[in-house]
């Protein structure tokens, strides 16, 4: 193989003849919209899951906003309401609080790059109502900690679980039964991959049922059982309430049933990918591995570590022919979220020294290798070991998370002065 033969970050890996034949279906039979497919997928995913209600929508945001619009309705929280989140996700998770007039206040993350729990506690207040928790890179975290304190204090959980498709307890149970809403999403590059699309999961079956109504507009009967329906009343249907349209639909729904079927197979790859790159980069000082949960089986849809001087690296790597991500610029750093930034030291710190390596079904052994390789040759090895740093800390003090957040304060206060 060419040694600079490009390695991306992400390629998904469409079972081309499959998919297509699973897509004519539809185009035969003349029905590519809400319909038999999605219901069919809808009933696969629950299988799959175990979770008892599944609603497929066309993409993870508006399963999330859904999710807090109709925690909202259903529990009575009025404006300006409080939505416990992470800095460090994908803007979707934060701007659906906005777009439903809560406000999202900032906790911190742990070393395995998901909410802590103490930070999150520590931010709640009269006006809290829910907590966003983010399975990043399909790492379970501390989400069961997270779980007992909503519960313990009456907060709504919804389990934004975007990179988590296949991630399941070491019991061998799929995630998202410890939350009141699980949403995943089956973008391109996820690990479920379909063009666009998600599936919101609510614990609540009176709740799925509201659901499937906002995703059409309001409208109590979906065109595909009106039309599939005896009689002459096929067009009669109420309106309920408004709604948004963003039910799934069947093409996507086809895509969704293969890339089902190989869910497992290669989320096994992912992690064999993973132990390869924990095998070589364990021997590169200077690089640090974010733990996965040992609480877990996870999904692998990320393999992060975190170097000093990141942006050196992350172009010593560009030249060499491989394309590496960050996941994620935590989003305080962005203006529309900077007022959060103090209480998020430790998401700050680590996002400025993550690297995602490239992780996807076409890396092989080869890649992991060459990757490693030009980590080796160009990571300081003198420079601090991030996790190292962390782990020292978490060692030292009972109250691992405060501790660091005292003295990553004061480091990032230093490092990198707000405008
Ligand atoms: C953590 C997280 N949440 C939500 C989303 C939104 O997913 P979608 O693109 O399906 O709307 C993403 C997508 O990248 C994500 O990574």
């Amino acid at each position: 193989m060419d040694k600079n033969e490009p390695i991306q970050l992400f390629v998904p890996h469409f079972r081309v003849d499959e998919t297509l034949a699973e897509i004519r279906e539809c185009l035969e039979k003349g029905w590519t919209g809400l319909g038999f497919k999605t219901v069919a997928f809808e009933n696969a995913w629950s299988a799959y899951s175990g979770l008892p209600h599944s609603h497929f929508v066309n993409s993870a945001t508006v399963g999330l906003q859904l999710a807090l619009r109709l925690l909202s309705e259903n529990d009575g929280w009025n404006e300006g309401d409080e939505v416990i989140t992470t800095a460090l996700t994908f803007v979707s998770t934060n701007h659906v609080i906005l777009h439903e007039r809560l406000t999202p206040v900032f906790a911190d993350v742990d070393e395995f790059l998901c909410l802590d729990p103490s930070s999150v506690e520590a931010q709640i207040t009269p006006k809290t109502r829910a907590v966003i928790f983010v399975g990043l890179g399909g790492n379970t975290g501390r989400l069961q900690e997270v779980a007992e304190l909503c519960q313990k204090r009456g907060l709504r959980l919804i389990l934004d679980a975007a990179h988590m498709a296949g991630t399941r307890w070491s019991s061998g149970m799929h995630v998202g039964p410890e939350a009141d809403v699980t949403v995943f999403s089956f973008q391109a590059v996820k690990n479920l991959p379909t063009a666009d699309s998600g599936m919101i999961c609510f614990r609540d079956a009176k709740l799925d049922e509201e659901v499937r109504k906002w995703t059409w507009l309001g409208i109590n009967k979906d065109t595909y059982s009106r039309t599939h329906s005896q009689g002459s009343y096929k067009w009669m249907y109420d309106v309920e309430h408004v709604g948004f349209k963003s039910h799934g639909n069947s093409i996507m729904a086809a895509m969704g049933l293969v890339s089902l079927r190989y869910l497992d197979i290669d989320n096994a790859y992912r992690r064999q990918l993973a132990t390869w790159y924990d095998q070589r980069l364990t021997e590169i000082a200077g690089v640090s591995r974010i733990p996965m949960s040992t609480e877990c089986e996870s999904s692998r849809h990320l393999y992060q570590i975190a170097v000093d001087k990141r942006d050196e690296v992350m172009l010593a790597l560009n030249s060499q022919g491989v394309s590496p991500g960050v996941h994620y610029r935590e989003n305080t750093a962005y203006r529309m979220y900077e007022g959060g930034a103090a209480s998020v030291p430790v998401a700050r710190y680590m996002s400025d020294r993550l690297i995602s390596l490239p992780m996807h079904m076409k890396v092989t052994k080869q890649d992991v290798d060459r990757v490693a390789g030009i980590l080796a040759s160009v990571v300081d090895s003198s420079a601090k070991n991030v996790s190292l740093e962390l782990a020292k800390l978490r060692g030292q003090y009972a109250n691992a998370t405060s501790a660091i957040q005292r003295v990553l304060t004061n480091e990032v206060a230093v490092a990198r002065p707000r405008s």
